[in-house]
């Protein structure tokens, strides 16, 4: 099946499972902007509880806040985000529609990949097992040839950026033939800098209101506690503050489900560094997030780092973790040095000191940061895709299953009587009671045992018990495991650690350390 089939069935699945909706759905929706329905918030609170518990129980020196959304509006003046946090857009004049100039370009650069890519599985097509992929890039003309008009194109997309050069930009537009979808025509206006924050006001208007801003990140809120955490928690340096929270941000090319977003949920640590030290730090951390990821077990080939040639104004170092999504690698998460950028900013623009005494150097400076930012909306996009699965069963019957680590699914354990009578609803019913108080349990009684198992799966749940004539006698139920479809009778005593054992998140922890 095509990869754009599978994205828009994990979409549809999303929707018809009560996993995500559109916001204000019975209104025709709100671009880019979905709620997250019954089976949605379950895992989502899942991956949520996988980070906190990664950062604030397993490190020692790591804390969590939980910040404000409104903040002081000169905070996004210091940090850069009033003057910087623009995107370059271009309108395409014939079909009115707007788009931003990086991404146009990005495409096209995907456009020879994508030519590169079909070359190749052509030739290993034609050649079979002796085809050696490796010497046929690096003979073959038209590849060769697409490879160098790849790289010029990055080579000049980077330097435009770099320079912030917006009438290149667009030159680069022009030169590459880059069309409207909708249009098809190369009738282009001039690429211009949109900021990407919203706004509101706050205050009556008599009182004179003030201009604030729905934060585009949680960070800020996490720079502006440093101080707070610090004393009151007695930290010493190197040590973490994470959070978990809403962003906004008023993003023009919305795309792909819940990638991009106008208002997302991120998950971010600052971690605080004697300076010099930040780049022990930066490779620490990114070893620690990838084995994160990786944990899950949805296999080592679906991330990549990708490291950053254009670092931010305040960065010496960043990389992006990317995950194999349906559409291509696409960033999830990202790691950055961000020197001691941030800290000095709010130093200056609030007027208060910010400085760090070092008992052990006896030296007083302002710490150095990294920082980890992942999106939750990102990270469940990835682990639907991944965990999505169409299989055909023995006797040509088929089934959608969400293969969901056990720690993340929403529902951890059905609770299936085989009939709706002889007392079997009772004993489900008591079997549930015993055990809903440590696990996501769902009762169901409709329809056959076959069609009961297949919505199961549908949702993920990695266990499914029947309870049968025979369980009133022995007080043993059947456990059907959803991956292999294996099912065993076990002794309703041991059901609860069977259970737990598998579905807790302290395994998937235990892999961290
Ligand atoms: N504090 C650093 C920061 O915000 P970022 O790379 O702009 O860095 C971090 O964002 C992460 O937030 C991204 O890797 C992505 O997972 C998520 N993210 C950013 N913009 C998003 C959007 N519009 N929709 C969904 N997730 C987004």
């Amino acid at each position: 099946m095509a990869q754009e089939d599978v994205f828009k069935k994990i979409v549809s699945h999303c929707k018809e499972y009560g996993f995500v909706f559109r916001s204000s759905d019975i209104y025709d929706g709100l671009g880019a902007v979905y709620d997250y329905g019954q089976m949605g918030v379950e895992l989502k609170n899942n991956i949520k509880q996988y980070w906190w518990k990664s950062m604030v129980l397993l490190h020692e020196n790591i804390v969590g806040i939980d910040s404000a959304i409104f903040m002081h509006p000169t905070i996004w003046k210091a940090s850069g985000h009033v003057d910087a946090f623009n995107d370059p857009l271009i309108d395409n004049k014939d079909s009115k529609k707007r788009y931003r100039a990086d991404v146009l370009i990005e495409d096209k650069i995907a456009k020879y990949e994508e030519k590169i890519n079909k070359e190749v599985a052509k030739a290993a097509k034609r050649f079979g097992e002796a085809f050696d992929a490796d010497q046929f890039k690096a003979t073959n003309p038209r590849v060769l040839a697409n490879e160098e008009k790849k790289q010029a194109l990055h080579t000049r997309f980077a330097a435009a950026l770099n320079a912030n050069d917006l009438e290149e930009l667009r030159q680069i537009i022009l030169d590459e033939e880059i069309v409207c979808p909708i249009s098809g025509s190369k009738n282009w206006t001039d690429v211009r800098q949109f900021n990407l924050m919203f706004s509101t006001e706050m205050g009556s208007t008599a009182e004179g209101a003030n201009k604030i801003y729905l934060r585009p990140e949680t960070a800020q809120g996490i720079f502006v506690n440093y101080l707070n955490v610090q004393k009151t928690g007695r930290m010493k340096i190197p040590f973490g503050i994470a959070q978990i929270g809403k962003a906004f941000r008023n993003e023009i090319v919305a795309r792909q489900f819940i990638f991009r977003m106008r208002e997302f949920e991120q998950m971010e640590m600052q971690f605080f560094v004697r300076p010099g030290t930040e780049m022990d730090y930066f490779k620490k951390w990114k070893e620690l997030r990838i084995k994160w990821h990786k944990a899950l077990g949805f296999g080592d080939d679906h991330y990549r780092f990708h490291d950053h040639e254009k670092l931010a104004h305040y960065a010496n170092a960043a990389t992006d973790i990317e995950f194999l999504m349906p559409f291509g690698f696409k960033e999830v998460e990202g790691i950055h040095s961000r020197t001691d950028f941030d800290l000095k900013q709010h130093e200056k623009f609030s007027g208060k000191s910010i400085k760090y005494f070092d008992p052990e150097i006896n030296e007083s400076y302002t710490p150095y940061v990294i920082e980890t930012s992942i999106g939750v909306d990102r990270m469940f996009l990835s682990i639907m895709s991944s965990a999505y699965c169409e299989e055909t069963l023995e006797g040509g019957e088929t089934r959608v299953v969400l293969k969901l680590p056990a720690a993340l699914a929403p529902v951890k354990l059905a609770v299936l009587p085989l009939t709706k009578k002889d007392g079997l609803p009772e004993k489900a019913r008591e079997i549930m009671n015993d055990l809903k108080f440590e696990l996501n349990c769902q009762y169901d009684e409709k329809d056959s045992i076959g069609k009961r198992y297949r919505r199961q799966d549908a949702i993920g749940t990695p266990f499914c018990i029947t309870i049968d004539h025979q369980t009133l006698e022995d007080n043993c139920v059947t456990i059907r495991h959803r991956d292999t479809m294996l099912q065993e009778r076990v002794n309703i005593e041991d059901l609860k650690q069977i259970i737990s054992k598998q579905t807790t998140l302290t395994s998937l922890l235990k892999q961290l350390m």
